[in-house]
Parts: C-alpha cells; sequence; structure tokens
C-alpha cells in the first residue's frame, strides 16, 4: 500500500515536470497548476488517499507528497519565468515595437480637501492623547437635544432645522450627541475627538449647506477652567491652520456649555477685507466652545462636583474654505473632478 502510493506520487511528480516543461505560455501553465495542485487535483487527491495508510506509514507518504508538491510548484515557477523573458525578448525583437514611446498616463485620485483637513485634525489630536471616536449620523432626539439641555420646549431646537426621518429618529444636525454617548462609554476622566458629517435643513448658498462637517472634542477632567479651555483653543488652532492666526472670543449661548464662548478667525480668504465667505464681517466663526454644562455630565452619568470638562464643535467646511481659500462651500459637495484634482499631494 505504501510502496503502491509513494510510486504513484512519484509518477505525478514526473508527469507534471514534463508537462510544465512543455507548456507554450500562461494559459496553458495555469491550466496545469489547477491539474496538479488545485483542490481537487491530482496531489490534493493522493494526499487524501493517504488516510487509508495504517498510522506508521502516513508521515513517509506526507513527506514525499510534500516532496512531489514543491517540486511541482518550483517546475511552475521557474517556466513562468521562461515564459515572461521569452515574450519580453520577442517584443525586443519586434521591428513595431518602439521602448521610447511614452506609456498612457494613469489617472491619479485625489484626496477631498475635507478628508485632507480631517486626517491632519486627526493627527494633531492623537499625538496630544485623544481618542479618536465615530457616532452614528442618525441619532435619537435624545443624544441630538435632550441629553444635550436641549428641552423639547427650548427655544435653542429652532437654531438647528432638523431632518426628522419617518421612524422618529432624525440625522444628527452636530456632533456634540457624541458628547453623551462619550462619557456614558468611557470612565472619566479622559479626553477624545469626533469627526463626522452633520445634517440640516437649511437653504443653499454660498456659505452654506445641507450637509457639512464638523469635529467635536471633549475632555473631562477633574478642575477645568475657562483659562484651560482659551489655552487648549489656542494650542489647537495654531497647529490645525499651521500659522499664526488672528482670532476673538466672544462670549456665545449653546444650552450644553456654560460659560460658552464663540471663537472667530480673521477671514482668511480676504484678509479681514470683507467678501462673501465672512458675509463682508472680515470675520468667521470658526470655533464655538465651552465648558461642558452640568446637566449634560449628569446625562452622562458623571457627578459634576468631581467633574468637568471642556468641548468643541469645530467646522470643518468653514475651516476647509480659510484654508485652501475656496470662495464658495457648494464646490466641497459638487462631485467634480476638476475641484478635487487640484488637492493632488506630490
Ligand atoms: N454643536 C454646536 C453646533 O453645531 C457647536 C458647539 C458649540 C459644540 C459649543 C460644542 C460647544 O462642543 O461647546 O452648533
Amino acid at each position: 500500500m505504501l510502496e503502491q502510493l509513494v510510486q504513484q506520487l512519484d509518477e505525478l511528480g514526473q508527469r507534471a515536470d514534463d508537462a510544465v516543461t512543455t507548456a507554450g505560455d500562461e494559459d496553458a501553465l495555469r491550466k496545469l497548476e489547477i491539474r496538479f495542485l488545485g483542490k481537487k487535483g491530482a496531489v490534493t487527491a493522493a494526499m487524501k488517499a493517504m488516510g487509508k495508510l495504517a498510522p506508521g506509514d502516513r508521515p513517509v507518504a506526507g513527506k514525499k507528497a510534500n516532496e512531489v508538491r514543491n517540486l511541482i510548484t518550483t517546475a511552475i515557477d521557474s517556466r513562468r519565468s521562461s515564459l515572461e523573458a521569452d515574450r519580453i525578448q520577442r517584443l525586443c525583437v519586434d521591428p513595431h515595437f518602439d521602448a521610447t514611446l511614452p506609456t498612457p498616463r494613469r489617472g491619479v485620485g485625489a484626496l477631498h480637501p475635507v478628508t485632507l483637513i480631517t486626517q491632519h485634525i486627526e493627527d494633531v489630536f492623537r499625538a496630544m492623547g485623544f481618542h479618536l471616536l465615530d457616532y452614528p449620523e442618525v441619532e435619537t432626539e435624545f443624544f441630538n437635544f435632550d441629553g444635550l439641555n436641549i428641552p423639547a420646549s427650548h427655544p435653542a431646537r429652532d437654531m438647528q432645522d432638523t431632518f426628522w426621518l419617518s421612524n422618529g429618529l432624525l440625522l444628527r444636525t452636530h456632533t456634540s450627541p457624541g458628547q453623551v454617548r462619550a462619557m456614558r462609554e468611557y470612565d472619566a476622566p479622559f479626553r477624545a475627538i469626533f469627526p463626522g458629517k452633520v445634517y440640516r435643513f437649511e437653504e443653499v448658498d454660498a456659505s452654506h449647506e445641507h450637509t457639512f462637517h464638523q469635529v467635536e472634542g471633549l475632555m473631562i477632567e477633574r478642575d477645568i477652567s475657562v483659562a484651560n479651555l482659551i489655552d487648549s483653543m489656542k494650542i489647537l488652532l495654531s497647529e490645525i491652520l499651521e500659522r499664526e492666526a488672528t482670532i476673538r472670543l466672544r462670549p456665545g449661548y449653546f444650552p450644553f456649555v456654560e460659560p460658552g464662548f464663540e471663537l472667530d478667525i480673521q477671514c482668511q480668504v480676504c484678509g479681514g477685507k470683507g467678501c462673501a465667505v465672512c458675509k463682508r464681517s472680515g470675520w468667521v466663526e470658526l470655533l464655538p466652545c465651552g465648558l461642558v454644562h452640568p446637566n449634560v455630565l449628569r446625562h452622562g452619568g458623571l457627578d459634576p462636583d468631581e467633574w468637568s470638562g471642556w468641548a468643541f464643535g469645530l467646522g470643518l467646511s468653514r475651516l476647509v474654505m480659510m484654508k485652501y481659500q475656496i470662495e464658495d462651500i457648494r464646490h466641497l459637495l459638487s462631485g467634480d473632478l476638476r475641484f478635487i484634482s487640484q488637492f493632488r499631494q506630490g
């Protein structure tokens, strides 16, 4: 039984070797590969037959089967390289072949500027020890509003025109719902950012879109102060913009922070002179931020007497427009490849 199988394997190897060395092209070679080494191939069939051998004989047969398999693989590889070498050789003597002709250019894709800036921001924050989190675009009313201290009767709900879904859920109007989600998910203290798309039922113009991008940042710690907040926002903006930017801070009202601020940056499209992007004011609202409201901490399961935090919601579309001096937000979702291709790197 054993001798028979070993002999059969030897013959198989010999037969395969003969066939491979005379295979005329890549197609024929591929067929042989399947015939001998494939799942239903001859070597596999021989290996299956090993099951019928006495247990003591199996290692000998197994070793043989491996040898034969290796032999066939090597034969195929070497035939393949020599076929390829022949092909190139033929091309070189072909009078119609001109090695100096330019090859057709392959189109190289480019990343969208919002993707570029998101990746940059993620790098900046990762280096500062922030988690990178991802939360749903289809949200519940609780996480988008109530959990953020915006009850149904609160006028702040009018500040955000919402796309409601027929099942009672909504398209998140900001990335802030991630705040309560993150507090519930991670033990304090922690720091995290959550970038993503947000949606508002907006009239579209040069500076408003129904779909845009934000990055939310949240830091939960003991004893966080307004000084911490302002300092962190300054570091963050200079890292992100990679240049000194002129900023100003105004009080801002958001139900989920107390106190809240609007951080404005001098318009980098017009240099502060006034243009469509900054609505002729010379300033662009860029970074609303504040200290996390005690009610929000409570919704996140944290005791406001023990824990505090700062949060910001950075609008990426505006930032991209500032950074690349794009005058109309509608370019961003236009899908126009001529626009995107300007951001090709390298
Ligand atoms: N979620 C707010 C919006 O989209 C922006 C915001 C304001 C986020 C203040 C914050 C914050 O984290 O502290 O309008």
